[in-house]
């Protein structure tokens, strides 16, 4: 590319800093109310909308797990561990299933972890047809649905599929026993066979503390145009090239690894959230799914998303205004962000930066310990409230029964 070209681009995004720096001044900065009915969403209160039964199951399928590698409390999938222990102390609980709108079952199906400390969803289907056969047998709530009143936690990267990579996902297709429950899990993509109607989709889970404790003071302007670390390329699993991020993230590296309005690397500075919070426009492409964790690091430090995954379903869209707070580029259009980004009006970035600061919408991404009212369980619980009546075709008559209990590969029918 020619250079008057960068120095335009330049003087651009120096335009945009100087005068975006002139109104973020003090993040106590101004913010914006989420007008129109999402916003009213967002803020619903979901006590008194909805009972939930918590199954008590053997230690087995939780707390023992747990014990085993403490650092399930910290990977992106802890999600199911909070939301149960939020659950047990939540003014929507019951202890009379006579009364639940739903049921919950406890199983952390993500906390088995290689030595470097990724979690494997291979024990889950096992794991989750033990427990299904236990609450079924023990108590009469299952069989009269087979499951349409309960819901389940499943923040794999490819939910109640239970693989982690897409091929193979797409070819075990949701667990049979959990088709008529409601899951309530992070992936979220457009007619897809791991995403099924009426999920619930969630943000993965960030540790909010550690993000605390890396704010920066509020009137530091942002100097960088466009951020992003992470990987372009995953030549362990996909060494043709292609097929991780569906050639999204090379795209970036290839056309923009020599732009200065592009701050991309793979390294992971110590000063990461630092500089997300220096930065304009945060880059969140898809990975090996449509999400990562960068989504919330972006909304909570203020960093306008730019999403880059067709199709992709973002948490809470039904109470989250997306369109407003982010940006969203086309895969094939990778070649064009930096035109795509520069002609973005200032009113417009200033407006996102803005709805990005109101408060309701940081709480919504975070599963904050204790929990605090707006957060992304109370999301999950008003996800479940909406749904409420249950249609009455969700009860099964006297002996019924919708699903084959022995389908799906033999390893998965083995006792767990
Ligand atoms: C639910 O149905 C299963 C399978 O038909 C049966 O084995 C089980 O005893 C039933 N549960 C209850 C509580 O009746
Ligand atoms: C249940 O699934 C198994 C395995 O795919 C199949 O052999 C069997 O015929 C199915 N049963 C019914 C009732 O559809």
């Amino acid at each position: 590319m020619k250079d008057w070209r960068w120095a335009f681009l330049g003087l651009v995004c120096f335009g945009l800093v100087l005068r975006i720096g002139a109104v973020e001044r003090g993040r106590g900065q101004p913010t914006e109310r989420i007008s129109g009915s999402a916003g009213d969403v967002l803020e619903d209160d979901p006590v008194g909308r909805l009972k939930v039964f918590v199954y008590e199951l053997p230690s087995k399928y939780n707390k023992k797990i747990l014990q085993k590698d403490p650092r399930c409390l910290t990977h992106m999938f802890a999600a199911e561990i909070f939301m149960h222990r939020f659950l047990l102390s939540s003014p929507v609980r019951t202890l009379n299933p006579a009364e639940a709108d739903w049921f919950y079952t406890p199983v952390y199906s993500t906390c088995d972890l290689t030595p470097n400390g990724l979690p494997l969803p291979f024990k889950s289907p096992r794991m989750m047809r033990s427990a299904i056969q236990l609450i079924s047998s023990n108590w009469p709530y299952w069989n009269r649905t087979e499951g349409a009143d309960h819901f389940f936690i499943v923040p794999h990267d490819f939910g109640a599929c239970f693989h982690y990579l897409e091929e193979k996902a797409i070819e075990r297709r949701i667990l049979t026993l959990l088709q008529r429950a409601t899951l309530v899990q992070t992936f979220g993509q457009k007619n897809h066979v791991c995403l099924k109607d009426g999920s619930i989709t969630i943000p993965p889970y960030a540790p909010p503390q550690k993000m605390e404790a890396h704010l920066i003071p509020p009137h530091i302007p942002r100097s960088i145009f466009v951020y992003f670390r992470g990987l372009f390329y995953d030549v362990g699993n996909d060494p043709e090239g292609g097929y991780y991020a569906r050639g999204a993230r090379a795209a970036v590296w290839e056309n923009f690894k020599d732009n200065p309005l592009f701050d991309i690397s793979t390294e992971h500075p110590t000063t990461y959230y630092e500089d997300m919070q220096r930065a304009i426009f945060c880059l969140c492409p898809l990975g090996w799914a449509p999400w990562s964790p960068r989504l919330v690091e972006a909304v909570i430090f203020g960093c306008i998303p730019v999403i880059i995954a067709d199709d992709i379903v973002l948490p809470f869209a039904d109470a989250i205004p997306w369109e407003d707070i982010g940006v969203f580029v086309d895969e094939k259009d990778v070649p064009n962000l930096d035109t795509i980004l520069t002609s973005i009006p200032p009113e417009v970035i200033l407006r996102k930066q803005r709805l990005l600061a109101n408060p309701s919408m940081k709480q919504a991404m975070l599963f904050p310990q204790p929990a605090q009212s707006g957060d992304a369980f109370h999301q999950i619980l008003n996800g479940l409230a909406r749904k409420l009546p249950h249609d009455k075709s969700v009860y099964l008559k006297a002996g019924e029964k919708v699903l084959n209990w022995t389908a799906g590969p033999v390893a998965d029918l083995k006792p767990w």
